[in-house]
């Protein structure tokens, strides 16, 4: 069965789809079989997995709507994995499905159709706890948070533990933290390793060996609809995430969720 993973943070800019789209690529050349939903109107995973948001025939829009099966609506990006993307359009759909029943559970029921296709689904989340990321953060097993290496990354550790506790009481029991990834490193800054060795404190096992270096080609690779690894395979954003998707592996292998 697929793990299904969310990569969750509410604050904005902190590594999100970065991460959402170059583990997704970095499993698929660990040759596992992996679907990257996107779940942000912004339409950034999409766009940097190489799926025109526009020119989509169908979302993730359409699936939440109940309009489409999930298979129809998923589109095959020429980047190793597979895609339900979105566009502006799920901006919409909040309002849509807001008074319906099950509300939360639309993206788990439909990827119940699909899962056993996958050895993992990874979800990228917006900032903002809303109704779809709720319904992202109800289909998962865990959530991988990206944590950018600043004072203000811990301020927002309270907060969200405390959403991750809600979500557990009321839409999924059995969400977890299953990692933390430091992003946007920068070695020679005094307060990024500060704060590197206190998130070490707080989060313990689940904090990556790996961490995610600042480095100018992750920045580049989505203008050109590229995961990292195939805009510049040597780079070092390449190399950390290919090692981040690698101990992931291993984690698995002995029993951990991700
Ligand atoms: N490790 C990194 N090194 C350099 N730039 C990065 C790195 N990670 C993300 N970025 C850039 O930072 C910005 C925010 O990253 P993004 O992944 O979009 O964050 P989020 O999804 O959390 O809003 C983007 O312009 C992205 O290209
Ligand atoms: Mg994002």
């Amino acid at each position: 069965m697929a793990h299904i993973i969310a990569i969750a943070n509410q604050k904005g800019g902190v590594g999100k789809t970065t991460t959402a789209v170059n583990l997704a690529a970095s499993l698929a050349v660990l040759k596992k079989r992996v679907l990257l939903v996107d779940m942000d109107s912004q339409g950034n995973a999409t766009m940097g997995s190489g799926v025109q948001k526009n020119d989509l025939l169908y979302s993730v829009t359409d699936v939440l709507l109940g309009e489409v099966p999930i298979e129809t609506a998923i589109t095959k990006a020429e980047v190793g994995y597979k895609v339900l993307g979105a566009n502006r359009d799920l901006a919409g759909v909040e309002l849509a499905i807001a008074e319906q029943e099950g509300r939360e559970f639309i993206l788990r029921q439909a990827l119940k159709e699909v899962e056993q296709d996958y050895d993992f689904i990874i979800i990228d989340c917006a900032p903002s706890l809303s109704l779809i990321t709720i319904n992202a953060l109800a289909a998962v097993q865990g959530v991988i948070i990206p944590m950018q290496c600043e004072y203000y990354a811990l301020e927002g550790l309270a907060d969200l533990t405390q959403t991750i506790d809600r979500i557990q009481q009321v839409v999924n029991p059995n969400l977890e933290i299953v990692g933390v990834v430091r992003t946007m490193y920068d070695a020679r800054n005094a307060l990024t390793r500060d704060v590197a060795a206190e998130l070490e404190q707080y989060f313990g096992k689940k904090l990556y060996d790996t961490v995610i270096p600042r480095n100018v080609r992750l920045a580049e690779a989505p203008a050109h609809g590229l995961p990292v690894i195939y805009f510049e395979k040597s780079s070092k954003g390449a190399v950390a995430y290919l090692n981040l998707a690698a101990e992931i592996v291993k984690k698995i292998k002995k029993g951990s969720p991700a």
